[in-house]
């Protein structure tokens, strides 16, 4: 079974549910069909149930009438979600009037609904810009305890099986956190940590990346690395991490035992931590392009519950791939 059917079986075995706030976009509505066809969670629709069902009969997808459809203007519990939203929100002056303006958008009902424990996760951005899905979750989810940035991780499935774990590499932060301060990437680190247990089904061996290996060369961003892995392994003894590592010698085992010798990850990482968002996101494309890999994500880490963001160019799969790995999200965060 591969790593996706491992990820879609225990979705299956662990029923969540996951919040669809783009319910009137066509992909999104036959992913939803199909997820509920397989079986792989229990789906929150957003919307007007009529609009909802004349779209889908139109494209003739059976299955939405196994989903849970819910309005916003008639909700009974949109008064209850606009009272949380204002306590929530107080210090920056939300008025009640603000919050059901607010709760008209589904991208905000969405994260409300999961901030209530009306909902597990989420899934969106078919038709909406990152900042647009994100800030929502910012604003309500908020991060996990510990944790105060939200980043994204992606699977890498490289060709060479000579990397990570048979050719499964976690790369992060590529999607979220323009310039992280020391603290903040160790957080991306220990966030990473866990996705690598829950979704990437591997015990993670973290790289901090740098130009610099163990003083190699000296300057105020290898400082950064340097005590972001210190901070990192206060916050989390468990994990296996080091650094600051360059690239080879995170990867390559030759160059790793000459450049940090004694290292328990150099030569043998299978996760790698950027120390810049450019860094993450250039890397991960580059790979994906060059070395013609498989890249999977972003994972959003961090938030308090699974949000995740999909990109504008997605196909009906790769939302069907992406709620299956919220479920998993979801499943993994309940278990802590
Ligand atoms: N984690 C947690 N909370 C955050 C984060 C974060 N990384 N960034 C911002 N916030 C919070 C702020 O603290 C603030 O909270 P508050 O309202 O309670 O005070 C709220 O979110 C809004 O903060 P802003 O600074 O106004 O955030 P903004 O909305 O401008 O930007 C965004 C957030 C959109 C994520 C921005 O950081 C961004 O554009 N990042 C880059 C995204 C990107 O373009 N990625 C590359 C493409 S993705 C890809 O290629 C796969």
């Amino acid at each position: 079974m591969n790593l996706i059917e491992q990820i879609k079986e225990n979705a299956r075995n662990n029923r969540q549910r996951i919040v669809l706030p783009e319910s009137y976009e066509e992909r999104t509505l036959q992913a939803a069909d199909a997820i509920l066809n397989e079986g792989l969670a229990d789906i929150i629709l957003i919307g007007r149930p009529e609009d909802i069902h004349k779209q889908a009969a139109g494209l003739g997808l059976k299955n939405i009438a196994k989903a849970t459809l819910v309005d916003p203007a008639t909700y009974e519990k949109s008064g209850a979600y606009a009272d949380m939203m204002v306590e929530l929100r107080k210090s920056k002056g939300l008025t009640k009037d603000d919050a059901i303006k607010l709760l008209a958008n589904p991208l905000y009902f969405a994260t409300v609904m999961i901030k209530f424990g009306d909902a597990d996760g989420e899934v969106a951005g078919a038709d909406n810009a990152t900042g647009d899905v994100l800030r929502p979750a910012f604003q309500y989810v908020k991060t996990l305890p510990g944790i105060s940035v939200v980043s994204g991780a992606f699977l890498m499935f490289l060709k060479d099986k000579e990397y990570g774990d048979n050719g499964l590499m976690v790369f992060a932060d590529c999607a979220v956190h323009p310039n992280p301060t020391d603290r903040e990437l160790a957080e991306i680190a220990v966030a990473t940590a866990r996705t690598t247990r829950d979704i990437a089904k591997i015990e993670p061996r973290i790289a901090m990346l740098s130009f610099s290996t163990k003083g190699s060369a000296s300057h105020e961003m290898v400082d950064k690395v340097v005590s972001a892995t210190k901070i990192a392994r206060e916050m989390a003894p468990d994990i296996k991490i080091d650094g600051e590592l360059q690239a080879d010698a995170a990867i390559v085992a030759s160059i790793g035992l000459k450049k940090a010798p004694g290292s328990e990850i150099a030569g043998k990482a299978n996760v790698l931590i950027f120390p810049t968002l450019e860094c993450g996101n250039i890397s991960y494309k580059l790979v994906q392009r060059l070395a013609h890999a498989e890249a999977i994500g972003p994972v959003l880490q961090g938030m308090a519950a699974p949000i995740n963001d999909l990109s504008r160019g997605c196909s009906v799969g790769d939302i069907v791939d992406l709620v299956a790995i919220t479920a998993n999200q979801a499943i993994g965060s309940k278990k802590k």
